[in-house]
C-alpha cells in the first residue's frame, strides 16, 4: 500500500519516494541551470528533497539521475542518491534493475524450481518466531488490527495513518482461494506479541498478453521499534518461499516508495465531500485565492443522483457484472481476471457477512440490461495524536458499455458517461458520510479527475511485478505528473 497522500498544496517540501535512477541513456550530463530550475518545477516532490541545498550541488546530483526518472517522479526521495548497487536486498532479487535495458519478450526473471525451495523459513533472529496468522480466528484478525492500526503507513509528516478496520482485514485477506499460509506474522518468543506481517492473495493477472498466476502481495508492516534491522527483507522471502510453495512464482505488490524497478506510476488525487473538516483536521489547505466559504460552495454536491437506472447492486446482477467488467478490462494492459465468485467477494462486501459495510456498488440497469456499474470501498485514516477519523471513499471497479461505441465520438461519449456516473458516485459518498473521495489515475479516471473536482495529492503510488519483465505501462500521468487523457493508462488493477 502506498504512504498517505494528501492534496499537494498542503505539502510543506517533504518528497514522499525514494529511488535512484538509472545511469545511461538519457543521463542529464549537459544541465543547465535553467533546466535545472524548470525540471524542479516539474516535480515539486523532487524539489521538496533538494529544498536548501546549493545550486551547484543540485546540477551535480541531477547530472547523474536519469532524465524519464526524474521526469516521471520516481528519482525523488532521499533514497535517489544511491545507485543500484545499493540495493541491497533488492538487487538479490528477480525484479528489473533501474538502467537496463527493457525486457524483450516479456518473461520471467529466474528460472523456477519446486524441488528447489525451502521447505522451513530462515532462522530468524534470537527472540523472534514465525508464524502463520490465522485469519478465521477473530482475536488473530484484532491482533493484525492492533499491529496495523498502530506502525502501518502514515504520510511524510506523520498526520494521519491508514487505520484499516477488522471488517476490511476479512475483506481483503479472504478473497476466494485464499491461502492461510501466506498470512505471515512474527512474533516475540514468549509473549506471542505480533511485531511484523506481511500478506499475500491469489490473483490471476494479464500483464500485457501474458495471464500470470500471482500472489497480490499487502500489509507489509514493521513495529517501529524493529524497523531499519532488515527485517523487510527477511518477510519478503519468507511470503515468496510460501507462494512458491503453491508454485505461485509472480507476485503484485503497490509501493509509495520507489523500488527497482516500478512497472507503472499513478498520482494520487482527492476530491473532498466534507471541505470544512478536511481543513480543519490539516488534510487540506485553504488556497491563499479562496476563502472558507468559497471552498464550501465549490465542494457543494446534490442531494440526489440524476442517472436514470441507477440503484444497488445485488447478486442477481453479478453474471452482468463480471461480463460488463471483464470486457471493459480488455482494453488496459495490466488487469485482474476475476472470476464471478471473486466479483461477488469485491463488489458485494463478501456477501455482506462483516459488522461494517466496507464496499458500495451500484448498477445502471435500462431495459433489463445492465449498462454501467461503479463501486468505491471504505478506508478511514486516524489523525494523529486526535481522537478523530478522515473517512475516505477509495474508487474502486467501474465499467460502462459506452466504452464500446463504435461512433467516431467514442472517447468523448465515455467521457461524458463517465463524468455522470463519477459525480453520482460522489454524491452517493456524501450520502454515507464520507469525508473525501479518493482515485487514482488508473482506468479511464484521467477522463474524469478534472471535471469532477479531484485535486492532486502529493502521493504516487509505484506498481511492481516480482519475477516478470515488461515494459512501462503508462499510469495515466505525462512527464510532468500531470493527468495525461490523452494517453490515458494502461493499468486496470485496483490494489487496496
Ligand atoms: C516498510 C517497512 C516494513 C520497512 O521496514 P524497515 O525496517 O524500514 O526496513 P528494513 O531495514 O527492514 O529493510 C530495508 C529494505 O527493505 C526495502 N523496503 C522498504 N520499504 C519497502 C516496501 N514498502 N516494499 C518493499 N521493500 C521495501 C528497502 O528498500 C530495503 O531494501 P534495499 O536495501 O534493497 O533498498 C516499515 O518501514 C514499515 O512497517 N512501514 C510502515 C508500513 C509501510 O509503509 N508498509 C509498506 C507499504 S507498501
Amino acid at each position: 500500500m502506498s504512504e498517505e497522500s494528501k492534496p499537494e498544496a498542503s505539502k510543506k517540501g517533504k518528497g514522499k519516494g525514494k529511488g535512484k535512477a538509472g545511469r545511461g541513456e538519457g543521463e542529464m550530463n549537459n544541465i543547465s541551470g535553467a533546466l535545472v530550475e524548470q525540471l524542479l518545477k516539474a516535480n515539486p516532490s523532487l524539489a521538496g528533497e533538494m529544498q536548501g541545498m546549493d545550486s551547484r550541488k543540485v546540477e551535480e546530483m541531477m547530472r547523474g539521475m536519469n532524465l524519464q526518472d526524474i521526469l516521471t517522479g520516481m528519482a525523488a526521495g532521499g533514497k535517489n542518491q544511491k545507485d543500484m548497487a545499493s540495493y541491497k536486498f533488492w538487487n538479490t532479487q528477480p525484479v528489473p534493475k533501474f538502467g537496463e535495458d527493457e525486457p524483450s519478450p516479456d518473461g520471467p526473471l529466474r528460472e523456477n524450481d519446486l524441488s528447489k525451495v525451502k521447505t522451513v523459513g530462515a532462522e530468524l533472529i534470537e527472540g523472534f518466531e514465525w508464524d502463520t496468522v490465522d485469519l478465521a480466528d477473530d482475536q488473530q484478525v484484532r491482533e493484525v488490527y492492533e499491529l496495523l492500526s498502530h506502525h502501518y503507513v502514515e504520510d511524510s509528516e506523520a498526520m494521519f495513518r491508514f487505520n484499516y478496520s477488522a471488517s476490511f482485514l476479512h475483506w481483503a485477506l479472504k478473497a476466494p482461494g485464499w491461502v492461510k499460509n501466506w498470512h505471515v506474522g512474527v512474533r516475540v518468543t514468549g509473549t506471542r506479541k505480533l511485531v511484523a506481517f506481511i500478506s499475500g492473495i491469489p490473483v490471476t493477472l494479464r500483464v500485457r498478453e501474458n495471464t500470470l498466476r500471482c500472489s497480490e502481495i499487502n500489509f507489509l508492516c514493521i513495529h517501529k521499534k524493529l524497523r531499519g534491522k532488515r527485517l523487510a527483507p527477511v518477510l519478503i522471502k519468507e511470503v515468496t518461499r510460501r507462494c512458491n510453495l503453491e508454485s505461485v512464482w509472480n507476485a503484485i505488490y503497490t509501493a509509495g516508495v520507489v523500488l527497482p524497478k516500478p512497472i507503472s506510476t499513478c498520482r494520487y488525487f482527492h476530491r473532498s465531500l466534507d471541505w470544512l473538516k478536511l481543513y480543519e483536521t490539516g488534510f487540506s489547505p485553504l488556497p491563499a485565492s479562496s476563502t472558507k466559504a468559497k471552498q464550501v460552495t465549490k465542494y457543494a454536491l446534490p442531494a440526489n443522483t440524476s442517472t436514470t437506472g441507477l440503484r444497488d447492486m445485488e447478486v442477481k446482477d453479478l453474471d452482468a457484472v463480471h461480463d460488463l467488467l471483464t470486457r471493459y478490462l480488455e482494453r488496459f494492459e495490466l488487469v485482474p481476471k476475476f472470476t464471478v465468485e471473486e466479483i461477488g467477494h469485491w463488489l458485494l462486501n463478501g456477501g455482506s457477512k462483516y459488522e461494517e459495510r466496507i464496499v458500495w456498488s451500484y448498477v445502471v440497469e435500462e431495459e433489463g440490461k445492465v449498462t454501467d456499474f461503479f463501486s468505491f470501498y471504505s478506508l478511514e485514516s486516524s489523525v494523529i495524536g486526535r481522537e478523530e477519523t478522515i473517512r475516505a471513499a477509495y474508487l474502486f471497479y467501474y465499467a460502462s458499455e459506452t466504452a464500446f461505441s463504435k461512433s467516431p465520438n467514442a472517447k468523448q461519449e465515455l467521457k461524458v458517461r463517465l463524468n455522470a456516473l463519477m459525480h453520482d458516485a460522489l454524491i452517493l459518498a456524501k450520502k454515507f458520510n464520507f469525508d473525501v473521495f479518493n482515485a487514482l489515475t488508473l482506468l479511464d479516471n484521467t477522463l474524469f479527475l478534472e471535471a469532477q473536482k479531484f485535486g492532486a495529492g502529493d502521493g504516487s503510488l509505484h506498481y511492481y511485478l516480482f519475477n516478470w519483465g515488461t515494459s512501462f505501462i503508462s499510469g495515466g500521468i505525462d512527464d510532468k505528473k500531470n493527468i495525461d487523457q490523452e494517453r490515458g493508462s494502461g493499468v486496470g488493477v485496483v490494489m487496496l
